[in-house]
C-alpha cells in the first residue's frame, strides 16, 4: 500500500512505525492514511510528539469516542485520560502480563492511545502480539474446531474485590464495585476493519470456554496463549519521552514489562469505544 503523506514502516507480524505526521495537527487525507495503516497493521508507533493532554483528547475524537475508563485513576482535570503510573519505589506496574483491554464488555474497547511523558531510563518496553497473524498460523483443524467456540470473558477476577489487590496499587486503581462485568465472545473474530480472522482470547480477562470448566479449558488456552506470544507473532516497542501507540484490541494483546525498579514511569492513555464483534 503507498501513501502521500505519511511513512509507514512494517514492523513483522504487528506493528508499523509511522513518520511524517505531527499528530497535534494533521489534514483529512493524513487521517485517512492513518485509518488505512490501523487497520492494516494493528499499532501504531509514533515519535517525538508534543502533545498537551487537549491534543491528545483532539486526537482520539477524530478517531472516534472516547471510552471513559472505570477503573484507572484519571489525570486531574481529564476524565477522559488514565494515568498509567508507576514511581521509583513501587514493585507493581499496570498491565504487567499479557492481555487485551475491555474484553469482558460485550462491546470492547476499539483500543488505546499512549502517549508517554516519562521513561525510564532502562526498561520499561510494551511488548505486542498480533491475534490475527496468530490464527493464520494454526492448522486448519484447530481453526475450525475454534471456529465453533465461544469463551467467557471478566472483569471481576482483575479489576473486583476478588481481585485481592496489592495495596500499593489503591491510588492508580479504583472503583472495584463496578467490576461486573461478564461478556462472551466467539475465540474467532472477523476484525470490523481489515476483514482477517483474530483470536479473540487472552489470559487477563477469559475464563474459560462458554459451556466447558475452567479445568476443562485450561490446557485448549494455555496452548493458544503459548501460540499467541510466539517471537514471532511479537514486536518490543521501545518507549521515549514523546512517543504514542495506538493499538487495536482485536487484533493484538500487550504486555507492560516490568523491568525499571527505582525509575519512574508515566503514559496517558485514552481509550476508543468499539463496536460489537460477535
Ligand atoms: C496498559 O496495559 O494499558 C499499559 C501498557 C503500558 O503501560 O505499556
Amino acid at each position: 500500500m503507498s501513501y502521500q503523506n505519511i511513512n509507514v514502516q512494517a514492523l513483522g507480524a504487528v506493528g508499523a512505525q509511522v513518520s511524517g505526521v505531527d499528530l497535534a495537527q494533521f489534514d483529512d487525507a493524513t487521517l485517512g492514511e492513518l485509518r488505512n495503516a490501523f487497520a492494516r497493521h494493528s499499532v501504531l508507533f509514533f515519535r517525538d510528539q508534543k502533545l498537551t493532554p487537549e491534543q491528545h483528547i483532539s486526537l482520539a475524537e477524530r478517531w472516534g469516542d472516547i471510552n471513559v475508563n472505570r477503573f484507572f485513576t484519571p489525570v486531574e482535570g481529564y476524565p477522559q485520560i488514565a494515568q498509567v503510573l508507576k514511581e521509583p519505589e513501587q514493585k507493581f506496574n499496570i498491565g504487567g502480563g499479557w492481555h487485551t483491554d475491555h474484553s469482558y464488555d460485550q462491546i470492547p474497547a476499539l483500543g488505546s492511545m499512549l502517549y508517554a511523558l516519562e521513561t525510564p531510563e532502562t526498561g520499561g518496553d510494551t511488548l505486542f502480539a498480533g491475534t490475527c497473524a496468530a490464527y493464520d498460523t494454526l492448522s486448519e483443524g484447530l481453526r475450525e474446531t475454534l471456529g465453533n467456540l465461544r469463551a467467557v470473558h471478566s472483569s471481576r477476577h482483575v479489576f473486583g474485590a476478588a481481585a485481592n489487590r496489592p495495596k500499593e496499587l489503591a491510588d492508580r486503581l479504583g472503583n472495584e464495585e463496578l467490576a461486573e462485568q461478564d461478556a462472551v465472545h466467539p475465540v474467532v473474530i472477523q476484525h470490523p476493519l481489515s476483514g482477517r480472522r483474530s483470536l479473540y482470547v487472552n489470559p487477563g480477562f477469559t475464563r474459560r470456554f462458554d459451556g466447558w470448566t475452567e479445568e476443562e479449558s485450561a490446557p485448549l488456552l494455555r496452548y493458544l496463549y503459548d501460540h499467541i506470544s510466539r517471537p514471532e507473532h511479537t514486536y518490543r516497542f521501545r518507549w521515549q519521552p514523546g512517543s504514542l501507540a495506538f493499538w487495536d484490541n482485536r487484533a493484538t494483546w500487550h504486555f507492560a514489562v516490568n523491568d525499571y525498579h527505582g525509575q519512574r514511569r508515566l503514559m496517558h492513555r485514552i481509550t476508543l469505544e468499539g463496536e460489537l464483534i460477535d
